[in-house]
């Protein structure tokens, strides 16, 4: 069995017949959803594969990490595009596949760190992650009024800007987020050399009627406040975490019954909602029924973004408002 997949993977490498400057051969895979064992197992096998290349005199060298999968930049770095093995293991079977092209790391880096005001106590949001909020929100159209009422430093207003969204709306309670999201903007514009087509405000989300027009907006994509990020990080009791979920639910809820009122109908809104995971339990803020009452539907809420050892986990939702 062994000896099987190991000809199909090396046929599979020989195949590419993609060498790289130095003239060797680069190869790797990646596990996702397989044991340790399996890990193990494949490991072997490639360190087979590298050694029967060699003896058919061909320079090869097996890339492999700590990690099961490979990061982007490994994969990037060591000329891996084409040639990692994307191993996913279902149910009953493996699916296979290539690694064609990863994100552009280094660009959202720029964007998340070396943007003139970053805001590490109430949280930011990474842009990759913001990026996908949008498009889930948008599905690709760029025509729309689009606002984040909780913009904190700006990174989804950042992100619709370079996505080439020119109706972006932005507003927060706090005077240094507005701030923070104007002159991250300023930066951006300059960098990307295009204009700053963003209106910030600052506003609490329970006022935002008194802001927009009724049903003026399409699109609203946003990362909440999710609590004090210190205290929770620190927190292994349930009741005071149960406390400060009921006082989420209420900031929430007063947000969908704003934007109830300044989105148009079947407009779509994307939101964070804090998971958080001590203990084994989750205390999870989401009330899909309470929020669905107020005139929503909820189109998606199984995307959980998230590290295993993470805190507060972000259960990203999908809502539509119902005509
Ligand atoms: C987690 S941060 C948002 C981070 C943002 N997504 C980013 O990446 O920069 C939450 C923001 O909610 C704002 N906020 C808290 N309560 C609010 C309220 N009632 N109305 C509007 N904004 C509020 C805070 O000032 C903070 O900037």
């Amino acid at each position: 069995m062994a000896s099987s997949k190991k000809k199909q993977w090396l046929g599979w490498i020989l195949s590419k017949d993609k060498l790289d400057e130095k003239q060797k051969i680069n190869f790797s895979f990646s596990l996702y959803g397989g044991s340790s064992q399996d890990y193990k197992q494949l490991d072997a096998l490639a360190k087979e594969i590298k050694k029967e290349l060699k003896t058919r005199g061909l320079k090869a060298r097996y890339v492999s990490s700590q990690k099961s999968a490979l990061s982007s930049v490994i994969v990037k770095k060591n000329n891996l595009l084409g040639q990692e093995l994307l191993i996913i293991k279902e149910k009953d079977g493996y699916l296979l596949g290539l690694t064609e092209a990863v994100q552009d790391f280094a660009a959202y880096s720029l964007r998340d760190y070396k943007r003139p005001d970053r805001d590490q106590v109430s949280g930011m949001l990474p842009p990759k992650l913001a990026q996908i909020m949008i498009n889930l929100a948008s599905q690709g159209k760029k025509d729309k009024t689009i606002l984040d009422p909780f913009c904190g430093s700006g990174t989804i207003l950042q992100e619709a800007l370079l996505l080439g969204f020119d109706k972006i709306y932005g507003t927060d309670i706090s005077a240094k987020a507005v701030a923070d999201s104007q002159a991250n903007i300023l930066w951006l514009a300059k960098q990307q050399n295009i204009s700053a087509k963003v209106v910030i405000k600052k506003a609490d989300v329970s006022d935002l009627a008194s802001i927009f027009d009724e049903q003026s907006i399409d699109l609203i994509v946003s990362e909440p406040f999710m609590g004090d990020a210190r205290f929770i990080k620190h927190q292994d009791k349930i009741a005071p975490l149960e406390k400060i979920k009921s006082e989420l639910q209420n900031l929430y809820l007063s947000a969908f019954e704003q934007f109830g009122k300044i989105i148009k109908n079947q407009g779509k809104v994307v939101f964070i909602f804090p998971l958080f995971a001590i203990k084994e339990k989750n205390i999870n803020t989401l009330d899909i029924l309470t929020i669905s009452a107020l005139g929503w539907r909820c189109l998606e809420s199984d995307l959980l973004y998230s590290r295993p050892e993470q805190k507060v986990k972000r259960q990203i939702t999908i809502w539509q408002k119902i005509a």
